[in-house]
């Protein structure tokens, strides 16, 4: 098992990785440390492994709400479920709120705890690599509105992060391939060397190399929890995390939520932000080419059908990240080298949309 930490004073959690986490009762003794827990799962991945974890916690008393499966349903009226089955146990401060599942599940269930009587405690426990890579690490809860995506949410940093890496032999290859997506991030913001590793450890990733998958989310969390712990609230570095999320989120939220999923359209996005970068003579064109053609490998996206210029910008201008009306996007100056920014050419923004869509 690998241990990480994420540095934020009273704050601070532990990342655990390893195979078979989930089976084994002393990691929950260990870090949830807490009598009354609500497992929030949902349909697909609850018959799949919420027994192994109800056991693991034993003899706590332990109450499963199932939510049902889907970007779709991150909406507040799913909250407002899991709010009505801790209200319903009389749960108290004290007790904890445990996510078992992907990035939906964990958004939905680290908001609800956070805004439970307050807050209350929450556990991560990832089952998808792109949870296990990201969204369960670093605080950020919440959900969409048909508005935007993740308008609404609170930070609420988690007791620990419990990332059992045998619950990615279930994952479906397509779901397997969008978590690689948030993976080519933290090499394209930060690590060429990472990067390049990708490059030649395709072909073991796709197959679901255990070894692979665990150096990836070990290292990937390692530049998450090191961003995080220096710019929590993001104030400035850790917005390096939203390379291609502000082009993603306006194709997620302009498509609807589902039709594509959160990886896939950060990899299309990422596609994005590296074509408008090298329009705008930041990055040559061999890097722009790398990069297209590991998402490529991935057998990730790099083109959106259906979408044109105009409904993406409308889309990116309802992002988080717009400041007094301006659309503050993330950058490449070199593989590894990315930086945010307000101060960019329209013209160049528009011409990466007009290569990648349609
Ligand atoms: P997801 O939660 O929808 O999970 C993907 C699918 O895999 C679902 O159908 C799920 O039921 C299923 N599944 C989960 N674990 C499984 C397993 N072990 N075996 C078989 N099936 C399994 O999607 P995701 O990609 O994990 O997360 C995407 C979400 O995360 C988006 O809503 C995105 O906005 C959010 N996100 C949040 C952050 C953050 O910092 N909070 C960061 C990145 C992404
Ligand atoms: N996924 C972006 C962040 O956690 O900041």
């Amino acid at each position: 098992m690998d241990t990480l930490n994420v540095d934020l004073d009273s704050r601070s959690y532990p990342i655990l990785i390893g195979p078979d986490l989930l089976r084994d009762p002393d990691v929950f003794r260990r870090h949830v440390d807490f009598r009354d827990i609500l497992i929030v799962s949902n349909t697909t991945v609850a018959p799949l492994y919420l027994s192994a974890l109800e056991e693991s916690l034993r003899p706590r008393r332990v109450v499963a709400t199932l939510l049902p499966d889907g970007e779709s349903h991150k909406t507040l009226s799913t909250v407002a479920r899991i709010e009505d089955v801790l209200i319903a146990n009389r749960f108290a401060r004290d007790c904890a709120v445990v996510a078992l599942g992907g990035g939906v599940v964990g958004d939905m269930a680290g908001f609800a705890a956070a805004i439970y009587q307050r807050g209350v405690a929450f556990v991560q426990v990832p089952t998808t690599l792109l949870a296990q890579v990201d969204s369960a690490v670093g605080g950020k809860t919440g959900v969409n509105h048909p508005g935007g995506k993740n308008l609404i949410g609170a930070f609420h940093q988690p007791e620990a992060v419990i990332a059992d890496t045998r619950t990615l032999a279930t994952l479906s290859a397509r779901e397997l391939r969008a978590g690689l997506a948030e993976v080519i991030k933290y090499g394209l913001i930060c690590d060429s060397v990472f990067f390049a590793w990708l490059e030649a450890n395709v072909e073991a990733l796709l197959a679901g190399d255990q070894a692979a998958l665990a150096r990836v989310i070990r290292r990937s969390c390692e530049i998450k929890a090191a961003i995080v712990g220096q710019d929590e609230r993001e104030h400035g570095e850790r917005a390096l995390l939203n390379l291609g999320h502000t082009f993603g989120h306006a194709i997620e939220s302009a498509t609807g939520y589902g039709q594509w999923l959160h990886g896939e359209a950060v990899a299309a996005g990422m596609v994005m932000a590296a074509r408008m970068s090298q329009e705008s003579g930041l990055l040559g064109a061999e890097d722009l080419e790398r990069i297209m053609r590991l998402t490529a490998r991935m057998d990730l996206p790099v083109r959106v059908p259906g979408l044109t210029p105009e409904v993406v910008l409308e889309h990116m201008r309802i992002d988080k990240k717009v400041q007094a009306g301006r659309i503050r996007l993330v950058l490449l100056r070199g593989i590894g080298a990315a930086f945010v920014t307000a101060e960019y050419d329209e013209g160049c923004l528009r011409r990466a949309l007009e290569s990648h869509l349609g």
